[in-house]
């Protein structure tokens, strides 16, 4: 092997099943301004600022990363945008050499103020959360959402001309089944993606959310028999969950996120970075690493560099959602999605 592709190698994260890992996701706090049913139960207790990463220790982690290959952030939570000091944190984020995209996703409640800022500091790409169009339902998932404050925050994207603008709505049957014709609909007169994702079972809210999910071919079937027929969008690329299709005449287009029914384990390239510090190396499976510790007693540079690349190889191939093996040590909050 020549030195050339050792060093190319040495600069890309590989998991033991051959999968890139160039994406991270870093959830910023696990506080939210909302308490969405699926997410968190209603009397949460969220976590102490002092056991979070600080601003300089998630750009160090940041810089582990990109030194890896890590060219993707997506900053989560909880919700980004209560975390102080956050158009800041995009900026140095931004700018760390290796680092080409910087995106987020939110429940839109702040965007409003926040839209502009974050854009003229290096957001590239956000994904807003949005449930329901019924303001009333909207409340009662979010248990205390105001609807108009997400239309506002989607209003203010837009003015920035970020594109595309990317809608998240998790289906939970009896809260917004009945309402993803509506969502649906968006897409006929603008040019966002509306994505529908079947609710994950996971930490202590599982019981409820395992009776709640809605497989993606409900939603698809309820959506087609209100707007006509879904055209899969030619061009997909593997890496990305949601299986994009298009309504007749739309602008838009509508995706599917089937975590749940149809797995895309296999063309996972995501790590993830929880709040208060470790590798979470998939989502729905409790394997983690602590950076934490590590950087807290001093670790140099290249021994971070060391337990980041040898996690990642650790990355578990999939979930076990089918054998009804769930995830139970965190709430969905402390790892954003
Ligand atoms: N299942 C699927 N998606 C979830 N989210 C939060 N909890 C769940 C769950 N149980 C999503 C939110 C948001 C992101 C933070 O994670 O809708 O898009
Ligand atoms: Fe907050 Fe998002 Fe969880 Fe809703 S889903 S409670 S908005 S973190």
């Amino acid at each position: 092997m020549s030195v050339i592709s050792l060093l190319e190698r040495r600069d890309t994260l590989h998991d033991a099943y051959g999968r890139h890992l160039h994406y991270l996701r870093v959830s910023l706090t696990d506080a939210c301004n909302l308490r969405c049913v699926y997410c968190m139960p209603e009397n949460i207790v969220f976590r102490p600022a002092a056991s979070l990463l600080q601003d300089d220790e998630i750009l160090t982690l940041v810089q582990v990363a990109a030194s890896l290959g890590v060219d993707k952030i997506r900053l989560t939570g909880g919700e980004p945008t209560v975390r102080r000091g956050i158009v800041a944190l995009v900026r140095a984020i931004k700018m760390i050499p290796g680092i080409k995209t910087v995106a987020m996703t939110t429940n839109g409640i702040k965007l409003a103020e926040l839209a502009r800022p974050l854009v003229e500091n290096g957001l590239d790409a956000v994904n807003i959360s949005i449930d329901s169009l019924d303001p009333e339902k909207f409340r009662r998932i979010t248990r205390r959402g105001n609807l108009d404050d997400v239309w506002r925050g989607i209003a203010a994207v837009e003015e920035t001309g970020l594109t595309p603008i990317k809608l998240n709505c998790v289906v939970t049957r009896g809260f917004n089944d009945e309402d993803v014709a509506d969502l649906a609909r968006l897409t006929l007169e603008h040019p966002w993606e509306v994505r529908f994702i079947e609710l994950m079972p996971f930490g202590g809210t599982a019981d409820f959310q395992q009776s709640q999910v809605v497989p993606s071919a409900e939603t698809r079937a309820r959506i087609e028999a209100a707007l006509g027929p879904l055209t899969p969008v030619p061009g997909h690329n593997g890496h990305d969950p949601a299986r994009p299709y298009r309504l007749p005449g739309a602008r838009g287009i509508v995706g599917f996120i089937s975590s749940v029914t149809e797995p895309f384990c296999e063309g996972c390239t995501r790590l993830r970075l929880t709040a208060d510090g470790k590798l979470r190396l998939c989502l729905l499976r409790d394997d983690e690493v602590d950076l934490l510790t590590p950087l807290r007693s001093g670790a140099d540079f290249a021994t971070l560099r060391r337990i980041f690349a040898e996690a990642a190889y650790r990355k578990p191939w999939g979930h076990r959602l089918e054998q009804h093996e769930i995830a139970q040590s965190r709430e969905m909050s402390q790892i954003g999605g």
